[in-house]
């Protein structure tokens, strides 16, 4: 253990060979990506989650089966580890909407077993991935870790949750925690049926020659975008650097309004692009831009570009790839729309 210099009397981390990390939802969108980062750094690699392999995960890398709604389930997957990235649960607030309860056991009382379970276990960090929805409709541009935390949809409220169990077992029991709060994160392997982030729904419409369907106000709706990349490079320099009982915005800085992000996909892609705004739902139509100096504090940069995010992810698409099948749904009985909010 080194001390970091920062007064806090948290561990400097160096994440490499010999680390062993731990990673629940190690089988979804981010969390394969994550693992294909801690493996390129030579660490041990476990994934936690409650979907079985299906000959994807790299060599090396063990998976245990986990439902985080089960504690006795949780603590029969637990290995001994230094670094535990939390990313597993529901990452969707239409499915929370329609299924609340499930939400709330996956995402809030999944946190908690898991934390119970890593008390006393000499894990050194516990990176929790929450969401910026813990905010609720911005007050102010760009949103500070310090903005109010207002959810408004059942997803932000079990996300949030997850980060009160985080905070007290940070005071109580020395736990040591760090939370990630994303903004809304694109790339590869993002499933259509699944994820409800604009980037992959946008080009996956108009990939396949159709208007791409945007739910508000193009130019009033405005969100922050990082790669998957970045977002996994923020997360290990929170387990690296990041201070215990800390929560960090994990985001571009940059924002981007729903008609600039439908025209760079028709720059990208050489064909402009066409949109149809649904005005009828104007829900999430405010600015959502992150203030990063925190994370930047820490030495982290994001790397790809949006443009650059885009013309990659419409490269390994390709023509016609399979169409978003997740509406936007602010409450029970809305219209279904075109994503819903991550
Ligand atoms: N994708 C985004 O834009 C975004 C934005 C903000 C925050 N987040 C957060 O990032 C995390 C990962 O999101 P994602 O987009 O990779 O989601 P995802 O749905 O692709 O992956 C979630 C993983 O968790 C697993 N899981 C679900 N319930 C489980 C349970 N009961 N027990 C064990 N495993 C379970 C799933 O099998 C899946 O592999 C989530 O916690 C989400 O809240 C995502």
């Amino acid at each position: 253990m080194t001390d970091n210099g920062n007064g806090n009397g948290n561990d400097n981390l160096d994440i490499g060979p010999g680390t062993r990390t731990l990673v629940t939802g190690g089988r979804g969108f981010v969390g394969s990506h994550l693992v294909d980062d801690l493996v390129a750094r030579g660490a041990t690699v476990t994934v936690l989650d409650v979907t079985a392999p299906d000959g994807t995960l790299p060599a090396g890398v063990g998976y245990r089966p986990v439902d985080l709604r089960d504690p006795a389930s949780v603590r029969a997957a637990l290995v001994p580890a230094d670094v535990v990235f939390h990313l597993a649960g529901n990452a969707s607030g239409t499915i929370s909407v329609d299924h609340p309860r499930f939400d709330f056991e996956t995402n809030a009382e999944g946190t908690f077993n898991l934390f119970e379970a890593l008390l006393d276990t000499g894990v050194r960090r516990v990176v929790y991935l929450s969401s910026a929805m813990v905010y609720g409709r911005p007050q102010t541009h760009p949103i500070a870790e310090t903005h109010p935390l207002n959810p408004f949809l059942p997803y932000a409220a079990s996300k949030l949750s997850g980060e009160h169990v985080a905070a007290s077992m940070v005071e109580s029991y020395g736990l040591p925690a760090v939370v990630g709060r994303a903004f809304t994160i694109y790339g590869p392997r993002e499933d259509p049926r699944r994820a409800g982030g604009e980037v992959s729904q946008y080009l996956r419409w108009h990939l396949n020659g159709l208007p791409i369907p945007v739910v508000g106000d193009p130019d009033a709706k405005t969100r922050d975008f990082s790669h998957v990349g970045d977002l996994v490079a923020g997360l290990v320099r929170m387990a690296e650097r990041g201070a215990v009982g800390e929560c960090y915005n994990l985001g571009s800085g940059t924002e981007t309004s729903m008609r600039e992000l439908v025209t760079l996909i028709g720059d990208v892609t050489g064909t402009p692009a066409r949109m149809e705004c649904d005005l009828s739902t104007l829900e999430d139509s405010y600015r959502h831009v992150a203030d990063v100096s925190r994370l930047r504090a820490l030495g982290h940069r994001p790397r790809v570009p949006l443009a650059e995010g885009i013309a990659a992810l419409a490269a390994l698409l390709g023509a016609r790839p399979e169409l978003p099948a997740v509406p936007t749904v602010f409450q029970r009985d809305t219209p279904a729309g075109a994503s819903a909010a991550a």
